[in-house]
């Protein structure tokens, strides 16, 4: 039988960051407030020459590296932040990662969802053009005014993936439970750079959204959590995920999870997160990816539950079976060796960098050069945004 699903999976977020016990002095709170409340220990910063369009080329980067772009005929790039009104942040990227001109490319928006929708809008394509390849990009700088509570849930990052049949890593199953619903819980209006948030609000829809999702997709497709090795869930902050957990155990019957259960369930897939922060659209596949870097057991064959949610708002729960070998796929070491060497900031440095904003006059501005990935944004000129590649 033809799988379809995720063929190769890679992670970035931006080299500096601002640990939470900085803010939480800053603030006069507590730090266990953050760190154990929240689940979050620090913050990524992107600098000012890195954007969405830099951080997904640089997720991308270790793809292209080994893949034949002209294999690439689908591009979708999944993101809350989007960087112009019109143009799709996937030209931009389709620019600087060299892709043929044969390619169909746009942007997808649900907020944190985004990366999940583009994701299920190309399993049929991939079906449906076998020797192909699509090339999903989710990428997000999340903000929140400062001083407010969604302040230290603050983060950025970027995932790509490849999807195609037979793919080497995660086999996405058909199984979908879905929850739409026209709420208010957190947005960003066009005139904003900060989104706005009802934030206790927005963890109660969250839940609702995964219980029936959940409901759903037990009936379906008949499994039940003992079916489940792993579960990986959309991450604002880890301890969101862990109330998610419980409540999902509740709703299936599991009344008591002991704290060993939980971190076999789910312990694996909040590393990165507790030290990146909200990234939004890629948050869930950065989990996914935290889980199998980290997981030291084998987990060919066994299947891992996906649970996705942008504000507004959207939830699926789904499911994937991961691939004999997959571990041979992974970018486990470069993932480690960008979190490893990531520089702090100082409390200044990150008002600084978070007051700076982008010039909107349409002169000409050249950014000065900080630590980024392969790619940067090297400045704006006649409302235009000028990205180089640094190899
Ligand atoms: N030591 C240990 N724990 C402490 C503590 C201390 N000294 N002080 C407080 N805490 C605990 C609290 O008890 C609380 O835990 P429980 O929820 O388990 O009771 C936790 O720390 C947080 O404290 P508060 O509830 O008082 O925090 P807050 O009201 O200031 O802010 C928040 C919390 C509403 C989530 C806020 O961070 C926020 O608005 N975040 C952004 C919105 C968000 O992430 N929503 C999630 C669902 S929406 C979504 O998922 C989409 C998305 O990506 C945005």
């Amino acid at each position: 039988m033809t799988t379809v699903g995720i063929d190769l999976i890679s992670f970035y977020t931006p080299q500096y960051f601002l640990d939470l016990k900085t803010l939480a002095e800053k603030r006069g709170v507590d730090f266990n407030k953050f760190y154990t409340g929240l689940g979050q220990e620090k913050m990524a910063i992107p600098p000012p020459d890195e954007d969405i369009v830099t951080m997904a080329a640089s997720a991308a980067r270790p793809i292209l590296d080994q893949t034949d772009p002209s294999e690439i005929e689908l591009l979708l790039f999944g993101t809350e932040s989007g960087v112009d009104q019109s143009k799709a942040a996937a030209m931009f990227a389709h620019g600087l990662l060299k892709l043929p001109t044969r390619c169909r490319g746009f942007e997808v928006k649900e907020a944190c969802y985004a990366g999940t929708a583009a994701l299920q809008l190309a399993i049929p394509w991939a079906l449906r053009n076998p020797g192909k390849k699509a090339l999903i990009l989710a990428s997000d700088i999340a903000r929140y005014d400062l001083n407010s509570p969604g302040e230290p849930t603050q983060g950025a990052g970027a995932i790509a993936m490849l999807v195609g049949v037979n793919p080497r890593i995660m086999a996405i199953e058909p199984e979908s439970g879905l929850y739409a619903s026209d709420v208010m819980d957190f947005w960003r209006p066009n005139y904003r750079d900060e989104a706005v948030v009802d934030g206790k609000y927005s963890m109660r829809v969250y839940i609702a959204a995964l219980e029936e999702a959940w409901r759903q997709y037990h009936a379906l497709s008949g499994r039940g959590l003992a079916d489940m090795a792993r579960f990986c869930y959309h991450l604002p902050f880890t301890k969101m995920a862990e109330k998610a957990h419980v409540r999902l155990a509740k709703t299936a019957g599991v009344a008591n999870l002991s704290p060993e259960d939980m971190e076999h369930q789910m312990g694996e897939s909040l590393h990165y997160n507790r030290i990146t922060g909200n990234t939004y659209a890629a948050s869930l596949y950065e989990g996914l990816c935290s889980l199998l870097d980290n997981c030291t057991k084998d987990l060919a064959g066994k299947r891992v539950a996906l649970f996705s949610y942008g504000s507004g708002c959207m939830g699926e729960f789904f499911s994937g079976i991961l691939q004999a070998d997959y571990r041979k796929h992974l970018y486990s070491a470069a993932h480690k060796n960008l979190l490893d060497n990531r520089t702090e900031l100082t409390y200044q440095q990150y008002e600084d960098v978070f007051q700076l904003g982008c010039p909107t006059d349409g002169g000409d501005h050249t950014f000065a050069q900080y630590r980024t990935g392969v790619y940067r944004m090297k400045g704006i000129s006649q409302h235009k945004r000028l990205y180089e590649a640094l190899t």
